[in-house]
């Protein structure tokens, strides 16, 4: 009988401790787990949404953040600033051909993350070089822990993204990856809330 109260206590304690996160959905980290959003968005002239002060891939990170408690970090290069939008798009078409690894600001310790979103726009098929440089430099940085990819894109989905990241980072364990239209993010962060729920640690 004492060690039936005990065992009903110890679920009770279990469950509440489960559900005390008030609307973060704080089931997508792993158990005691921290989460980051590494991501990159450019913000300026874009296809479909004009010149934006906030880049669309930005906006669903910051979703992330605020529904999920997540970390940010923000893969940031000076290189695109001010570019008109078809002379980005032959520039990013010769740095995918090329497998140029620009550079990018800072950078960020991932040992304390379990899980890691990975988010950037789809720039021919793939994510940005910039990404590419991001991933050399961390890809044995993730074994044993959870990536979720995401992208923002205008037609193309996520692309080849998916893939990439599973090459890019062996040993991590790679989940299925979530897309959405980035002249949609404005008015879709519903989508994106659908989507944490839907997630699994
Ligand atoms: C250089 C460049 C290449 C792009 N290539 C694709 C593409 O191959 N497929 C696609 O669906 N969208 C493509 N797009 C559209 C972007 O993926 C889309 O606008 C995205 O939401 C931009 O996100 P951001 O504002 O966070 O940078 C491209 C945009 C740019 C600037």
């Amino acid at each position: 009988m004492k060690i039936k109260s005990i065992i009903t206590a110890a679920l009770a304690l279990l469950v509440s401790t489960s559900c005390s996160g008030g609307t973060k959905q704080e089931k997508v980290m792993t158990k005691d787990g921290k989460a980051l959003v590494v991501f990159f968005s450019h913000a300026g002239d874009n296809y479909a949404v004009g010149n934006i002060k906030v880049g669309n891939t930005k906006i669903v990170a910051d979703y992330l953040t605020e529904l999920t408690g997540a970390e940010q970090f923000e893969i940031i290069t000076h290189k695109y600033d001010g570019m008109a939008y078809n002379t980005l798009i032959e520039l990013a078409k010769k740095e995918a051909k090329d497998g140029e690894l620009p550079a990018y600001e800072g950078d960020v310790d991932l040992s304390p993350y379990d899980t890691v979103f990975i988010g950037g726009p789809v720039w021919w098929g793939t994510y940005p070089q910039v990404m590419f440089t991001f991933f050399k430099k961390h890809t044995n940085d993730l074994k044993g822990k959870t990536i979720i990819p995401f992208t923002t894109h205008e037609g193309s989905g996520l692309a080849h993204c998916v893939e990439d990241v599973k090459a890019a980072f062996p040993g991590a364990n790679v989940q299925k990856g979530f897309s959405i239209y980035g002249h949609k993010v404005r008015t879709e962060k519903a989508k994106v809330e659908k989507w944490i729920k839907t997630l699994n640690p």
